[in-house]
């Protein structure tokens, strides 16, 4: 699960999978980073972790971290939240079996739309709420596929 700072939007969808692979018993691994390393080593945004904890996710534990080139080995799929980080998880592809592995999270729910999980990093607390219900919904529709 990757997006921009790691800290609003990737370890979101970390932490929902995190709970979908421990509720429904999955043998899954799931991780999340940052294209930029501007939050390297932070927890999540406050209103990120008050937002998922009133859904049930604890984002506590996390830590932000930046992509690398290695993920494309450790991974079998790259979901990107935003075109912006399809960008640039793409420019550090090797070839293309990596680029292969690499999709906007929404194409999960939307085939072929190209939708994208907005930044909720300068707006309101609506915006974490929107941005909870939409990667929810993306997440538990990978879940139920890989079940
Ligand atoms: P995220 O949100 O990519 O969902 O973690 C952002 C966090 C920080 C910044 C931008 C987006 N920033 O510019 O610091």
């Amino acid at each position: 699960m990757v997006c921009l700072g790691n800290i609003c939007r990737s370890p979101l969808a970390e932490g929902i999978m995190l709970k979908l692979i421990a509720d429904n018993k999955l043998n899954l691994a799931v991780d999340s980073a940052g294209t930029s390393s501007y939050h390297t080593g932070e927890h999540p945004d406050n209103r990120s972790i008050a937002n998922a904890a009133r859904h049930g996710v604890d984002l506590r534990p996390l830590v932000a971290r930046q992509f690398t080139v290695a993920d494309f080995d450790a991974f079998d799929h790259i979901y990107v939240m935003d075109r912006s980080n399809l960008r640039d998880v793409l420019a550090l592809a090797r070839n293309d079996r990596d680029k292969a592995k690499v999709t906007l999270l929404l194409d999960e729910l939307y085939p072929g739309q190209h939708r994208e999980v907005p930044d909720p990093y300068f707006g309101g607390e609506q915006g974490f709420e929107d941005v909870f219900l939409l990667v929810e919904k993306a997440c538990t529709a990978i879940a139920g596929r890989l079940h």
